[in-house]
């Protein structure tokens, strides 16, 4: 298995390498492929990612992503949104499972749709006055529909939309009702303003969410509060040819080279890179490395803790030799 690894900017270049680490550890058989993209390289080469490093990442099986600087002015498309438009990721799948320090007890995914919505980048820009499209179509709404209905185990579908304003949440509420009646998957329809609420309210009630990419992007950043932050959470873009896994943080510049960055959402989303290509025996593995070390305190000040990025990268690599 080939893996490009794509740590980007900011603390994602210190997150990914301990993922790196955890990964070779684990699988010491696949080949790694290093590409430098991002902001920091826009800046030194005037190229966020290059044409040649697109099409060689299209050579890999899938991606470890750390995360990208977005650049003050719009200078060039975003390369997380170029990668997961040209490599067609359409679901966004990202997990919410408290551990033993969570301030909830929650265990649900929201299956983002990855690929339009207002993310679709159509803006009419002018001095006073600036349209941006939000596009929604059928077969993407379904797309993701059925994606999510297939998650293993599934026990309800709440499919979030706006549709008593929006005609385009019309569409892809109606359309994932359809899928969900269609694959016998239990479903209920929620308002975004609600779901945010009930996030925050009743979080435990939800078990599978379906959305739009906008309020999926803004809604798992709210569950990551409820499992103890975006240190511990993890996602995968997942196409029917490639996937692509970073934690669901940016570069993080208000931390960046203090060393103290939580690599745990990196290192979970190494461990949805082995289950999706087969490896279980290894993810579990590292689950149980995370574990471990979050038992033992051995924790970054994000999460209640002292410890450093490297600290916790020796007490995976611990962990994982312990029977
Ligand atoms: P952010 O997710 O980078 O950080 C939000 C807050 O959470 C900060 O206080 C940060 O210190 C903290 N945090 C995030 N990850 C952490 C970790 N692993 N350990 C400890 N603390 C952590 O969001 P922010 O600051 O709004 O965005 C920074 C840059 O990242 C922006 O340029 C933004 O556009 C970009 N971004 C990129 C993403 C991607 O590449 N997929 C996703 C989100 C933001
Ligand atoms: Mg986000």
């Amino acid at each position: 298995m080939k893996i490009a690894v794509l740590p980007g900017d900011g603390i994602g270049k210190e997150v990914v390498p301990v993922a790196l680490d955890i990964l070779k550890a684990v699988m010491p058989e696949a080949e790694y492929i290093p590409f430098d993209v991002g902001y920091e390289r826009f800046l030194r080469e005037g190229v966020a990612m290059a044409e040649k490093d697109l099409d060689q990442i299209k050579e890999c099986n899938c991606i470890l992503f750390g995360a990208v600087t977005s650049p003050p002015k719009k200078c060039y498309k975003s390369v997380i949104l170029t990668l997961r438009t040209e490599l067609d990721m359409y679901a966004n799948v990202r997990p919410f499972k408290s551990s033993s320090i969570s301030p909830f007890n929650v265990d649900f995914t929201i299956y983002r749709e990855n690929c339009e919505d207002l993310y679709c980048g159509m803006e009419d820009v002018k001095e006073d006055v600036v349209l941006s499209t939000r596009k929604i179509t059928r077969h993407a709404s379904e797309r993701i529909a059925r994606a999510a209905c297939r998650k293993p185990g599934i026990r309800k579908l709440t499919i979030v939309h706006k549709a008593n304003v929006l005609r385009s949440c019309e569409l892809f509420r109606n359309v994932c009702v359809e899928v969900a009646k269609e694959m016998n998957v239990p479903y209920e329809e929620m308002l975004v303003d609600t779901t945010a609420y009930n996030l925050v309210r009743d979080p435990a009630r939800f078990d599978t969410i379906v959305t739009t990419n906008l309020f999926g992007d803004i809604l798992s950043d709210e569950a990551a509060a409820l499992i103890g932050g975006l240190g511990l959470s993890p996602s995968a873009n997942i196409g029917d040819r490639y996937a692509l896994f970073e934690p669901i943080h940016g570069s993080a510049p208000d931390i960046a080279g203090k060393g103290i960055a939580n690599p745990m959402a990196a290192v979970l989303s190494a461990k949805m890179l082995l289950e999706w290509s087969g490896h279980s025996k290894e993810a579990e593995k590292i689950q149980k490395a995370v574990d471990m070390t979050i038992a033992e305190g051995i924790m970054t000040p994000d999460i209640g803790g002292s410890s450093t990025t490297d600290d916790v990268r020796r007490s995976l690599l611990r962990s994982l030799k312990k029977p």
